[in-house]
């Protein structure tokens, strides 16, 4: 993996419109990094890049079109030069209810949190693996470890996205490929600002983003931020179910 302080290497960032993704991206161009950024709001995207002429970069797509994220990556590696780092943080959120439970609703965002993630590892993975080089990180979210209510269809796409990078990493290891985890806990951004639930441990963006390309150097499989969360949810995670049921219980909420 290129060493996220040297310079003239090259990110792709999904999910860079707003957010963790953008955070990422406004960093590594500050560390001297070329950042191609993707989204769907093309004006979001063409200010961010007007922010960092020369560094940042705007390829408008939207992940849940799976030729679209190919075409991109030919258009970035031919104009721009090799993808050093891919970072596919572009996803969404809903609440979901027992009472007013919504298969389509979960089949859309299953289709973009999972298939749309999808979409964007197969465009990268084998221009990396042919090269015998590269690195992938996956946004998934401290809410794949355990099922928490209200947020159990989002929770089983980051599940998904977890599992999915687990069984990737050591295939992708062999090919010189380093894939991580990114697994956030609630960060200060327009997907949580609608929320109206407490959520602990909250950090800004910024922090998110260091803790990400700290994370990045690092290469282990997994980052987990902020600690205390991390610590919450994996110990939720552990516990039996008749422990951790009368946890999430309390979570529960009038409807
Ligand atoms: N904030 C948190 O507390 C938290 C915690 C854990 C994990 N996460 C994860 O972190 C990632 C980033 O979330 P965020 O908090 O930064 O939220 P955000 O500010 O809402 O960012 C979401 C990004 O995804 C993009 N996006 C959504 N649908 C897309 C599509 N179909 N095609 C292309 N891009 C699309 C959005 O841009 P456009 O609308 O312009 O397309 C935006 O840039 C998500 O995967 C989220 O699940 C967030």
């Amino acid at each position: 993996m290129a060493e996220i302080t040297t310079e003239r290497k090259l990110a792709w960032i999904t999910g860079a419109s707003s957010g963790i993704g953008r955070a990422v991206a406004l960093k590594l161009a500050d560390r001297g990094w070329q950042v191609a950024v993707s989204a769907r709001s093309v004006e979001k995207l063409a200010a961010l890049a007007a922010d960092r002429p020369g560094l940042i970069h705007a390829y408008p797509l939207d992940i849940t079109d799976g030729e679209a994220l190919k075409v991109a990556v030919q258009d970035i590696e031919r104009s721009i030069g090799t993808i050093d780092l891919a970072l596919f943080s572009a996803g969404g959120y809903v609440r979901d209810t027992a009472r007013r439970f919504d298969a389509q609703e979960m089949a859309k965002l299953f289709n973009l949190n999972v298939v749309g993630t999808g979409h964007a590892l197969e465009a990268v993975m084998a221009p990396m693996i042919a090269r015998g080089r590269g690195h992938i990180a996956v946004v998934a979210s401290v809410a794949g470890y355990i099922g928490l209510p209200g947020g159990g269809v989002y929770g089983a796409t980051k599940s998904a996205l977890i599992t999915l990078c687990e069984a990737l990493r050591p295939q992708l290891e062999r090919e010189g490929v380093v894939l991580q985890i990114i697994n956030p806990g609630f960060v200060d951004t327009p997907m949580t600002r609608t929320n109206d639930f407490p959520m602990p441990f909250l950090i800004k963006e910024d922090e998110a983003a260091d803790a990400i390309i700290k994370g990045l150097e690092s290469k282990r499989f997994e980052i987990v931020f902020p600690w205390k969360m991390k610590v919450a949810m994996k110990l939720l995670a552990a516990m039996p179910y008749g422990l951790s049921l009368a946890v999430t219980r309390r979570m529960l909420r009038k409807e």
